[in-house]
């Protein structure tokens, strides 16, 4: 079978785990994988992988219990090759996120932010310096990351449901105590969580912008990854629907509490979501400011202190504002 498109960086980081894809694909999926196939591997259920998924059941449904992790890099630096000229891309870059923290990495395009987190979903590797989860280097094949996209990704032959079973399946692969009912329901409940019960059996094309997003978000979350990165996921909506997909972010944030980096152009999508703000510039990139968001949760869009802070960032991109660049000015409420 010929592959009508082929498949992205998302797509294969839920169809190519290759803790699961195995036993899990079937059919066209199986072929799909296959195509990149790497070696099986096989998880212990002992292991430390699967001690973070500390799974309770109860009744039918699924109430589990897993461990965020933080992320740490330690002088990182990427250099590409174009042209075969080295492109220096990031330099010494270092930041630690905490478990369960909030990251939004801002910056202007074609700093290298996509790059950042493409290191940490371990698509990438570090030229010099370190990427760690946890207390573990990433590798080309870790699972504990999930990565949504500006597109949704979705595999057009598959419905909504088949599409978040991709990522349920692949929880079961690094869970052996999770049993297949267990499964359906966790994909039942995001399903529900995002809002798209109703629209299980539909396929892909049948859905509007928004609601395909909403899919990709729900897969993200489906193998319960100890970190989720977003890449500028809700880009392509519109500006009500992006609005409601980061009330939906939040919520589900706040009710997991994975460790998230979050990469973004949108100064108020930051305020409204991070506990941090890492900014990057220059060229090659390093970080220019980092800022603590201290706004309680659930936040409101027009909290006052976001208006300084607002201000603050957008110096960075040469929008200071003249309150801003005023000596007078005070950075309250930040870092
Ligand atoms: N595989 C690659 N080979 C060569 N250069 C690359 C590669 N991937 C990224 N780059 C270069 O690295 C730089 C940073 O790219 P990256 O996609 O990380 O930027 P970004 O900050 O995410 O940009 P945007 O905000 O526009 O998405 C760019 O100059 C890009 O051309
Ligand atoms: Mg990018």
């Amino acid at each position: 079978m010929k592959l009508q498109q082929p498949l992205g960086d998302a797509v294969e980081k839920v169809l190519m785990p290759p803790v699961c894809f195995c036993w899990t694909m079937r059919g066209s999926d199986a072929i799909a994988a296959n195509a990149n196939a790497t070696p099986p591997r096989f998880i212990n259920p002992r292991s430390r992988r699967c001690r973070a998924f500390q799974v309770k059941t109860r009744g039918a449904g699924v109430d589990s219990s897993f461990m965020a992790s933080s992320v740490s890099l330690t002088q990182v630096a990427k250099t590409f090759i174009r042209d075969r000229t080295p492109v220096p891309v990031l330099r010494d870059l270092s930041f630690t996120t905490n478990p369960g923290e909030f990251v939004v990495l801002l910056g202007p395009s074609g700093c290298g932010k996509s790059t950042v987190l493409r290191l940490i979903g371990g698509l990438e590797t570090p030229s010099t310096g370190s990427v760690q989860i946890g207390s573990e280097a990433v590798t080309s094949t870790d699972d504990r990351t999930a990565v949504v996209f500006q597109e949704p990704r979705l595999l057009p032959w598959r419905t909504v449901a088949g599409n978040i079973a991709l990522g349920t399946n692949r929880r079961r692969g690094n869970d052996s105590r999770l049993s297949r009912t267990q499964s359906r329901t966790l994909g039942r409940h995001l399903l529900d969580q995002v809002g798209l019960l109703d629209t299980a059996s539909a396929f892909p094309h049948q859905l509007s912008g928004g609601m395909a997003q909403r899919v990709a978000l729900a897969r993200g979350l489906a193998c319960e990854p100890e970190v989720l990165l977003l890449d500028e996921p809700f880009a392509a909506l519109d500006a009500l629907t992006r609005m409601r997909m980061q009330d939906l972010l939040a919520k589900i944030w706040t009710d997991r509490k994975s460790t998230v980096v979050l990469v973004t152009h949108d100064v108020d999508e930051a305020l409204y979501l991070a506990d941090r703000i890492i900014i990057l510039g220059g060229t090659p990139a390093t970080i220019v400011d980092s800022i603590n968001i201290p706004a309680q949760r659930p936040r409101d869009r027009n909290d006052p202190t976001f208006l300084l802070l607002r201000a603050r960032i957008l110096a960075h991109f040469g929008l200071a504002y003249e309150q801003a660049s005023s000596p007078d000015f005070e950075w309250q409420a930040a870092d």
